[in-house]
């Protein structure tokens, strides 16, 4: 398929948790980190997120730069079961960047209508069948529809292993902060279902830089 470049921006602690036990995870990295965050979802057509996010966080995912950058990257929201809250602050921002609101098409036409000022469509569940929607189909309808070229997906666990499975991650753009959360907190990824270490995911190192005191690394991934 003709796609969008797709990074994966992860954000975690030394040992690769995103939030503690008790699921507090703001903030793991620090400022450097988050200000380059703004500078890259300004440098992408869309930053994509899961409904686990917007319920946990409310992040409002635009690119708060000064000076504010020339344009606003779409927003992208994958919700299969239209559980977007219109009070969020993606949903009270479409005056600054467009919203895309991807939702089941079994959601009701009157809970779409009352989310007026944002684009919404209503795709089919993922063919895994387990969670979510098709995630081929989100980025078809990105691809064909918006003429996307570059996204970032910026979720949590299970929507970011989710992309890794379905093999649509060019990239990885890994924050870590020197902190150490342990085995009970919450793993950047659900499972990978790696049985031998022939079946791993490899990556090569692209990039590595300091911000403040976190370090940032980036990866290719190897076609498998
Ligand atoms: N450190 C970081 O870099 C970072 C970044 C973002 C978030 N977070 C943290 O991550 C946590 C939330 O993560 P999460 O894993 O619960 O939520 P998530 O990955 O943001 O969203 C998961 C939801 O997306 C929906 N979805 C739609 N299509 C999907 C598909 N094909 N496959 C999988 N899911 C699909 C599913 O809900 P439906 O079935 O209802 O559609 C699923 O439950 C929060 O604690 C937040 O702070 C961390």
């Amino acid at each position: 398929m003709d796609r969008p470049i797709i990074t994966l921006k992860l954000a975690t602690s030394l040992d690769a948790r995103i939030a503690t036990v008790t699921g507090a995870s703001q903030w793991i990295t620090g400022p450097e980190s988050r200000a380059e965050v703004h500078r890259m979802r300004s440098t992408h057509d869309v930053v994509l997120t899961g409904i686990g996010t917007v319920l946990a966080d409310d992040p409002e995912l635009t690119a708060r730069l000064d000076p504010p950058p020339a344009r606003q990257p779409w927003r992208v929201v994958l919700d299969r079961d239209g559980r977007l809250p219109p009070a969020s602050k993606l949903v009270q921002t479409t005056d600054k960047a467009g919203l895309i609101w991807c939702t089941g098409d079994h959601v009701a036409a009157e809970e779409v209508a009352e989310l007026s000022g944002v684009k919404h469509h209503l795709l089919g569940r993922s063919q895994a069948g387990t969670v979510g929607l098709d995630l081929n189909e989100v980025v078809r309808l990105l691809t064909n529809t918006y003429q996307i070229k570059t996204l970032m997906v910026e979720t949590g666990p299970v929507l970011a292993t989710a992309f890794l499975r379905a093999g649509l991650v060019d990239h990885i753009a890994w924050f870590r902060a020197p902190l150490l959360l342990g085995g009970d907190g919450r793993p950047v990824f659900e499972s990978l279902n790696v049985q031998d270490l022939s079946q791993a995911w490899v990556l090569q190192q692209t990039d590595h830089k300091q911000f403040g005191r976190d370090v940032l690394d980036c990866f290719d991934l190897s076609p498998t």
